[in-house]
């Protein structure tokens, strides 16, 4: 994206830090591999890279390590390869009688869940350009209740992908289960699904099957349960600076200090000075006590701001935090700043890392009563990202309160 000229004002951005990206990524791997020494990193750059723009996310993120990129969907695959992303990429979801040619044609890894998915995928593979087997994860459901085969339907699926690998058809290069409390320490949950893991990794062995990367970890899992670290760990929210690791009587549980990439900042639109009792936004949920200055912040829920927000999650603002006045509308939403000097023009900071005073993302879902996962995931198309790494991260700070 084109960067503005110098002077000009933009009504929001969200500023992407590159570097913290890449530091995350080497702090997840390392602690991957003090799990299991040789352990690869999956980046997982679905939804845009949580929001972050998935080529930039993922460049970086293979730049400091990651040895695969892991999506959603078939689509979201081609979108890197369209980038120029050469990396493996993995797609874990599909449905049978989806246009996959694209994919296979780009060299998509793709995940199987069920005979019928396989049989699918099938028969398109020999239509794509190449010809050659089909990499595939199999899919197996260790617990979750969402995607994967259930381990009763193991036997089956195992026994077609053999099938289909001995007459050269595919190439399992995976196996993969997700777990449902991977982020919580001591859940009683990750070691049941373990037990159902290492059922699987045998029914795969006695198969004769050996693939590369055996994954079940995520972000959280990485870092509070190293007994799910196999030879893969699927890292998404992490790389992006989130922990989702519930702090232990306010302290971090693990030794990994991980640093927010994303900061959603705006300018204020306009201020005006009202009366004490003057309602603000639709509804009149809140109602001023005192004459004062109402700064008109150009965000609302058509750009991801949760509606929950409002009256709830803070911002900095000239020089402090402040509260969201009343309702957040679709594209706007408004904030008390008393008698303060505030002039529009003058940056809001939403979430970013916490430099500077802001609030972080974690804090806005907590006030939101959501995760920070769909905080930083739902910052709309409207938003421009700017990417930023080395020397022009810089730049795109301002002073407290300053302009820009
Ligand atoms: C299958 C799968 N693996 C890995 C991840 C990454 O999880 P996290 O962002 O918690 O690291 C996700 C994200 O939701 C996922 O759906």
């Amino acid at each position: 994206m084109e960067t503005p000229p110098p002077g000009s004002r933009e009504r929001a951005v969200a500023v992407v830090d590159l570097w913290a990206v890449r530091a995350n990524t080497r702090a997840l791997l390392a602690a991957a591999r003090r799990a299991a020494p040789g352990a690869e990193l999956m980046a997982v750059v679905k939804a845009d890279g949580y929001g972050h723009g998935a080529a930039p996310v993922a460049r970086e993120a293979v730049a400091a390590g990651a040895a695969v990129l892991g999506v959603a969907t078939p689509g979201e695959a081609v979108q890197l390869r369209d980038a120029g992303i050469a990396a493996p990429v993995v797609a874990w979801l599909w449905v049978p009688g989806e246009d996959l040619r694209p994919a296979l044609a780009a060299g998509v890894q793709l995940t199987v869940s069920s005979t019928q998915q396989l049989a699918a995928l099938l028969d398109q593979a020999g239509a794509a350009a190449g010809g050659g087997p089909v990499p595939v994860h199999v899919k197996v459901d260790t617990g979750l209740g969402r995607g994967g085969v259930a381990p009763a339907a193991l036997p089956e699926l195992l026994a077609a992908v053999t099938a289909a690998r001995l007459a050269g058809r595919v190439e399992v290069v995976g196996l993969m289960s997700h777990l449902a409390n991977g982020e919580v320490p001591e859940d009683p949950s990750v070691a049941d699904q373990l037990a159902v893991w290492d059922r699987a990794r045998r029914a795969v062995r006695a198969a004769g099957l050996a693939p590369r990367w055996e994954h079940l970890a995520n972000t959280g899992a990485t870092l509070v349960h190293p007994a799910t670290v196999g030879t893969l760990v699927r890292c998404g929210i992490g790389l992006y600076g989130l922990d989702p690791v519930p702090p232990g009587g306010g302290e971090r549980q693990h030794p990994v200090a991980l640093r927010p990439a994303m900061t959603l900042r705006a300018a204020v639109a306009l201020v005006k000075r009202v009366p004490a009792g003057h309602g603000v936004s639709y509804g009149w949920t809140y109602r001023t006590t005192r004459e004062t200055t109402l700064a008109l912040v150009p965000l609302g829920y058509a750009d991801g701001i949760p509606r929950a927000a409002s009256n709830r999650a803070q911002v900095w603002l000239a020089g402090r935090r402040r509260t969201v006045a009343g309702q957040v509308a679709m594209d706007q939403f408004v904030v008390d700043c008393g008698d303060d000097p505030v002039a529009a023009g003058d940056e809001v900071l939403l979430f970013g890392p916490g430099d500077r005073g802001e609030p972080t993302a974690s804090e806005w879902a907590v006030a939101c009563g959501t995760i920070d996962y769909e905080i930083v995931t739902r910052v709309g198309p409207r938003v421009p990202r700017r990417h930023v790494s080395g020397s022009d991260r810089g730049a795109h700070r301002t002073e407290q309160g300053g302009r820009w």
